[in-house]
């Protein structure tokens, strides 16, 4: 009998992680985990409770053509009160999490271990949690937290910049405005020891298992969950598919990380990068011009996932590239940083 690793993606972007005993029905291992997955027939006959694996394997119990088609099935959408997960697995729920669970999302009280100046506009906030009793946040590479900003009421989303696998300490990327709740504290006043609660995870933003090549563009602090996703596939073996990473920034001054970036190359992973600025100075011999001006054809050529993370209007740009070269919307992966 074996249990396995579920975890669950809302509509709203709230994941929940639970453990599933192969023997249950996923309906019914969610239910012991207090999750309520909509359901009607629990025969495999209403469709009710269809869900999209993303990863992972299973088998289904019956099923009627009606309620999952052959085809459905062939995309790996799944009727969860017939299914038994055979390894861990990502299964996405179509509508929002306050339809199956009653209770918040977690929360962790934290501490600021430190806070560090890593370019001209951003800065690196480290966290670690205080008292942890009970389950450190299990998230996936991309995903993000809301964190509170101290001394407010208000709080804002950030992106691990940390993999899964490390639960010590939790580092995100802050670009600092001129003035913003979080930016004028992580500039101002922040200091080791400040109490920060920190919700969630959420978001749709995750690596997927690397079947295809990917091809990564990050604007600004966009580059945060890319580094999360990297180093998971270092820890994780996922290296043999190659990554191609599109780094911008509004001035060379702004770019953090490079030397990071440079080393995965050293550890197993086939990454390619190229790195434009919108303004260079005097020593900047790289490109300038907006990073999605980078994108071109042969770097999509043999079908890839793609991973677009930063400002808005970076994404709307990479993404009418994209649809315009016929790309599946399936492969894009985005999470434009809105303001709150
Ligand atoms: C899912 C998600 C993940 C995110 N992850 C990250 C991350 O990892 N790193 C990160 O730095 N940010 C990230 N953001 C953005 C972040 O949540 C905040 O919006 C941002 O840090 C500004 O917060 P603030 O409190 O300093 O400013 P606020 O007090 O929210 O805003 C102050 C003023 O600045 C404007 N403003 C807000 N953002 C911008 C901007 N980018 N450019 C110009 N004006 C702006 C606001 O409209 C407002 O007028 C993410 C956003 C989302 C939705
Ligand atoms: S609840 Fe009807 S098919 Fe699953």
């Amino acid at each position: 009998m074996s249990k396995y690793n579920v975890t669950l993606v809302f509509e709203d972007g709230r994941s929940e992680n639970i453990l599933a005993d192969e023997n249950d029905t996923l309906y019914m291992a969610c239910l012991r985990n207090k999750i309520r997955i909509l359901t009607d027939c629990l025969e495999g006959a209403c469709a009710t409770c269809k869900g999209l694996c993303v990863e992972g394997e299973y088998d289904l119990d019956d099923v009627s053509e009606e309620a999952l088609s052959e085809e459905e099935a062939a995309q790996r959408e799944v009727l969860t009160c017939q299914m038994h997960v055979r390894s861990d697995c990502v299964i996405e729920l179509p509508y929002e999490s306050r339809l199956a669970m009653k209770s918040e999302p977690q929360s962790w009280a934290c501490k600021v271990v430190a806070v560090e100046s890593v370019s001209s506009t951003v800065q690196r906030l480290d966290v670690e949690i205080v008292d942890l009793e009970g389950e450190a946040p299990g998230f996936m590479p991309g995903q993000y937290v809301h964190l509170s900003v101290p001394e407010t009421d208000e709080k804002r989303s950030y992106s691990f910049a940390n993999p899964p696998h490390e639960t010590d300490i939790y580092s995100f990327f802050i670009k600092v405005l001129e003035q913003g709740a979080m930016s004028d504290y992580v500039r101002d006043r922040a200091q080791t020891g400040d109490q920060i609660t920190m919700t969630g995870p959420f978001g749709h933003f995750y690596l997927r298992n690397p079947e295809r090549p990917i091809l990564m563009v990050a604007g600004g602090t966009g580059l945060a969950p890319m580094l999360s996703m990297l180093d998971h596939m270092v820890e994780s073996g996922a290296t043999s598919r190659p990554v191609h990473l599109l780094v911008g920034a509004n001035d060379p001054e702004e770019l953090f990380h490079l030397d990071v970036i440079e080393a995965y190359k050293t550890k197993g992973v086939s990454l390619t990068t190229e790195i434009a600025v919108v303004e260079g100075n005097d020593g900047w011999q790289g490109e300038t011009g907006h990073v999605t001006a980078l994108l071109r054809d042969e770097l999509i050529a043999d079908g890839v996932d793609i991973y677009l993370c930063g400002p808005p209007p970076m994404i709307e740009a990479a993404e009418s590239w994209l649809a315009d070269k016929g790309i599946d919307d399936k492969l894009v992966h985005a999470e434009k940083f809105l303001p709150s």
